[in-house]
């Protein structure tokens, strides 16, 4: 008689005996690959909007390209590179804005309408897969890719989608699925933020490797998650924005205006540490940790306090206050831990470093060094081409 207990050992070494048997099949089907910086040609798959930025992106950082898409030509995909190239060379790859020559290498670039000749003709360790948004679509397109690099699983496809999460995109790959990674870019001419999430340790070091020669900053996600992580955060804050006009707090225009504002204060590298660091004013980060948790609590409490003053109506005020902030302080801790010890103490440092002739209190030092990111942001009032046009603006 098989007990719910025994039941769930057995799927427990079933699960572990899985894993090991992937872990000793990728050994000995994948040849090692390195975490060197690789050469040879890269293929992008589909010449659209993404496509082609990373196309610019890789010649610029001296890289052959091969560029296969169906439905773009030659002279479009050319002519798209020929727009964004300046901006590419203005922002420098890798903080290098001599390599640069000042127009499109294009001698670097090789067009191919059919991917099957693309890849037959140009042996390649990486392939970047940026065609449509559609599920189906890039199931099909990575199993297809799997299948024509079949003999060559070393050679990393990784895919720019913006939303699939990796186990729906690898469902038609046959061959090597731990080559298959998400390498999620935001839009690589204007910005080098780039997201990887694979199941293979050694192609997910390889495609790190890769992107930081092309001069992304690339992070490793350990989990999968729909929209990966910058659009989780894009999605959040739309979300707060929408409720926030639903509940008649703002308008849609006043929530643009707050996430311009809080985009160009998010700057330095600590993130919204640095942020908080501002806040906290002479004491720095440690202020701003101290405040923000202080409000938080303080919101969380309100609610408390009215809530117990209607059924506790013969206390006392005060004494329905204190309550109230010790349930909220429980309530906090669990749904709301404070940032991670190493993060803290990573913007410690940085609070360190520009304050460090001691001459300079915590913001002015933060804006100092931040100054040039101010200076490449120049959305002044009325001067936002991002900007809602709501019935306000048309007065
Ligand atoms: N647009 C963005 O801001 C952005 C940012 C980051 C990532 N992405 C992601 O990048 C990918 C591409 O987006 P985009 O904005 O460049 O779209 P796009 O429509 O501009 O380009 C898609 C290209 O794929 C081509 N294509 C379609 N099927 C193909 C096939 N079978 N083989 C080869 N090419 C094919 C199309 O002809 C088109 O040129 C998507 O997964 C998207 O989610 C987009």
């Amino acid at each position: 008689m098989i007990t719910p207990e025994l039941l769930s050992i057995l799927l427990l070494i079933a699960a572990y005996l899985k894993q090991g048997f992937a872990l000793s099949t990728e050994s000995l089907r994948t040849p090692p690959l390195t975490t060197k910086p690789q050469s040879g040609a890269v293929v992008v798959v589909g010449g659209g909007f993404i496509g082609s930025s990373f196309c610019a992106v890789y010649l610029a950082s001296g890289k052959r390209v091969v560029c296969s898409d169906p439905f773009v030509s030659e002279a479009d995909l050319k002519k798209r590179i020929e727009t964004v190239w300046p901006t590419v060379r203005a922002r420098g790859i890798g903080g290098k804005f001599d390599s640069c020559p000042t127009s499109p290498p294009f001698e670097r670039l090789t067009f191919e309408s059919s991917v099957e000749t693309a890849l037959r003709e140009n042996p390649t360790q990486f392939v970047q897969e940026c065609t449509i948004e559609d599920i189906e679509s890039k199931q099909e397109v990575l199993g297809r890719l799997d299948e024509l690099l079949a003999d060559q699983p070393s050679t990393i496809i990784s895919s720019s989608t913006s939303y699939i999460p990796h186990e729906l995109l690898i469902t038609k790959c046959k061959h090597h699925k731990d080559r298959v990674l998400v390498g999620h870019p935001t839009i690589p001419y204007l910005d080098s933020f780039l997201e990887i999430y694979g199941t293979s340790q050694t192609h997910v070091n390889a495609a790190q490797a890769w992107y930081s020669q092309a001069g992304f900053e690339a992070v490793v996600m350990k989990k999968t998650i729909p929209g990966h992580l910058f659009n989780s955060f894009l999605t959040m804050n739309m979300r707060h924005g929408n409720k926030l006009v639903k509940d008649g707090v703002c308008t849609p225009q006043d929530v643009n205006v707050v996430l311009r504002h809080l985009g160009r204060f998010m700057y330095a590298r600590h993130g919204y540490l640095s942020l908080l660091s501002t806040i906290g004013g002479d004491r720095g980060l440690k202020g701003g940790l101290d405040l923000s948790a202080k409000i938080k609590m303080s919101a969380i409490s309100i609610v408390f306090y009215s809530l117990l003053k209607k059924v506790l109506f013969f206390f006392k005020g005060s004494r329905v206050r204190r309550i109230a902030d010790f349930m909220a302080k429980k309530l906090q801790d669990k749904v709301e831990p404070p940032p991670a010890q190493e993060w803290i103490e990573a913007c410690g440092e940085f609070e360190a470093q520009v304050t460090k002739n001691g001459t300079l209190s915590v913001p002015t030092g933060l804006f100092q060094a931040c100054e040039p990111m101010f200076q490449r942001t120049p959305y002044e009032v009325g001067n936002d081409p991002f900007a809602i046009e709501g019935p306000s603006d048309k007065n």
